[in-house]
């Protein structure tokens, strides 16, 4: 049986191709941001933490890839430098301050990061307009995926938000589905997965 956060990669894989524009929301250790740029070169990945840009761009050299840290809006010009993983100091709620075309998928991981300050987590206002920008920049037939860690204090009230707001999309134009078990003592993470129809 697949974990989440294969079955979130699987439904990314599945749709995205060389080229195409994808957002890390939450770039963390890099895991997610290393998984995106073994298909695409165009990456835009967010996170508030130093630690999380200095942990990426090490993961991402060390595969060999192009990568670009942005610390600062003057730095314009480099958002549209060449094909390459950018790695974003800011919150994930700037997006459309940085990504101005059309994205084909997005990735979150909400909670915090691993082995760092717990107390820095992502919350459900800034989640929330995140998402709202990611949905209008998306194409027709792309797909965000999040993956809801919910077990520490805030992590039910941020859950809560984010699926009664999906849940309000209209389905004409809306494929939203849940995946994550049902039958466990602690709090997994479960997937919620969106497609632009
Ligand atoms: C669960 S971790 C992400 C794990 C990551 N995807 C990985 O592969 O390692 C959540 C991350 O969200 C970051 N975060 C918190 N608030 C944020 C915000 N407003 N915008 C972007 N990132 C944020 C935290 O700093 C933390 O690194």
């Amino acid at each position: 049986m697949l974990k989440a956060l294969a079955m979130a990669h699987s439904c990314l894989e599945e749709i995205i191709k060389p080229n195409d524009i994808v957002v890390d929301a939450t770039m963390g250790n890099g895991y997610d941001t290393l998984f995106l740029s073994n298909l695409t070169d165009n990456i835009f990945a967010f996170d508030v933490q130093n630690e999380a840009i200095e942990a990426t761009e090490k993961r991402l050299s060390f595969a060999g890839k192009n990568v670009i840290k942005i610390s600062d809006f003057e730095n314009e010009k480099l958002l549209t430098e060449n094909p390459s993983v950018k790695l974003i100091l800011d919150g994930h709620e700037n997006v459309r301050k940085y990504v101005k075309k059309p994205i084909k998928a997005a990735i979150f991981n909400l909670g915090y990061l691993p082995k760092a300050d717990k107390t820095v987590i992502t919350k459900p206002d800034t989640t929330l307009t995140a998402l709202s920008s990611l949905t209008e920049l998306l194409v027709t037939g792309g797909r965000i995926a999040l993956m809801i860690y919910y077990g520490h204090e805030g992590g039910e009230k941020e859950k809560n938000a984010v699926i009664h707001w999906v849940s309000t999309l209209n389905q004409k134009t809306w494929d939203v589905f849940t995946y994550g078990p049902l039958n466990q003592v602690h709090t997994p993470p479960i997937l919620v997965i969106l497609e632009k129809k």
